[in-house]
């Protein structure tokens, strides 16, 4: 069933729970993610970026969704992650993207406020749910300033102007996390509060992005295997469930399900160098994202929230 990103999110704050975003490029990532769904009974959100689209083409990408959707017996929705390019944009709101995301927080308030509501008022009359994103996802540093690091995070008075002016079902907001695998120099540094603040000021519901917990065990494959991960810290798990506690409904992750399906991609290829059969190769990165995902679904507490 596909449905769209404000169905979801709705129902994850009444249940107090949150609904995870995973982002895929290719059919081993889909397969994994909705088989987990449907494994736990989760609705899930099938993230594309633009650089997807790219990767694997437009229509591959809506086409195998859509089959998922009618095959899985789970709720899942069609996401653009992250779009910028108004085209791009545009493309999926008119073929078959049930939600899509504007992502003008490196502009300019002004600008961000203008192709947002702009985004909004395309996507309408398809019933195409619009996540936006006000502020920088960035670490909090120890070395800068208090006032550097609030013009970072997410302001909620600024916040609660912007879903006004806009009128966006959704919000991404910057607590401190960032992308990828290498988020915190030292311990992790979070503000878990804004989530509150900002909850308490705006009608729509709150995104986390860059919510990647990093786990050491997968990182240490990959490594023993051939990888050079050095360094790499995500976000703790009680901070993910702090976070939606605080009220997160949407948690993204890509990050972990990307060292997973490396690192058992490079175990069998190390331990069985003689096998060309791409399925034996990529077979166990399939089966490791879908553990991942499986983890996520438990920790987001929407097992068993598929209607
Ligand atoms: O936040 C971005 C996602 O991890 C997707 O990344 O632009 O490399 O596809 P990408
Ligand atoms: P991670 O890099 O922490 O997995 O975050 C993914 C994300 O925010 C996609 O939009
Ligand atoms: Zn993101």
């Amino acid at each position: 069933m596909l449905v769209t990103n404000r169905d979801l999110l709705r129902a994850a704050r009444r249940g107090k729970y949150a609904v995870g975003a995973f982002n895929i490029n290719n059919m081993e990532f889909l397969q994994a993610i909705t088989g987990a769904a449907e494994e736990l009974s989760s609705p899930v959100i099938i993230a594309i970026s633009e650089g997807a689209i790219k990767y694997a083409g437009f229509a591959n990408v809506v086409g195998m969704v859509h089959l998922a959707a009618k095959e899985r017996a789970a709720p899942i929705s069609l996401h653009l992650d992250h779009g910028k390019d108004m085209e791009t944009i545009a493309a999926c709101i008119e073929g078959g993207f049930t939600s899509v995301m504007i992502d003008g927080s490196a502009l300019p308030f002004e600008e961000n406020v203008a192709v947002t509501k702009k985004v909004v008022e395309m996507a309408a009359s398809k019933g195409v749910s619009v996540e936006g994103e006000l502020g920088k996802l960035a670490g909090i540093e120890d070395n800068v300033s208090v006032a550097e690091r609030d013009a970072a995070l997410t302001d909620p008075a600024q916040a609660e102007e912007f879903v006004r002016r806009t009128g966006v079902d959704a919000l991404a907001i910057a607590v401190g996390t960032s992308h990828g695998a290498y988020k915190f120099k030292g311990e992790p540094k979070l503000a878990l509060d804004r989530i509150g603040d900002i909850a308490g000021r705006v009608p729509c519901l709150l995104v986390l992005h860059g919510a990647s917990g990093v786990k050491r065990e997968n990182v240490e494959i990959a490594n023993r295997f051939g990888a050079s991960i050095k360094g790499a810290r995500g976000v703790p798990d009680d901070a993910i469930v702090e976070a939606i506690d605080r009220g997160i409904a949407k948690v993204n992750i890509d990050t972990d399900m990307r060292i997973a399906f490396t690192a058992y991609v490079r175990k069998a290829l190390a331990e069985k160098p003689e096998e060309i059969d791409p399925r034996k190769i990529l077979g166990p990165g399939r089966d490791a994202i879908r553990e991942v995902v499986k983890e996520k679904i438990r920790l987001f507490r929407s097992e068993g929230k598929a209607k």
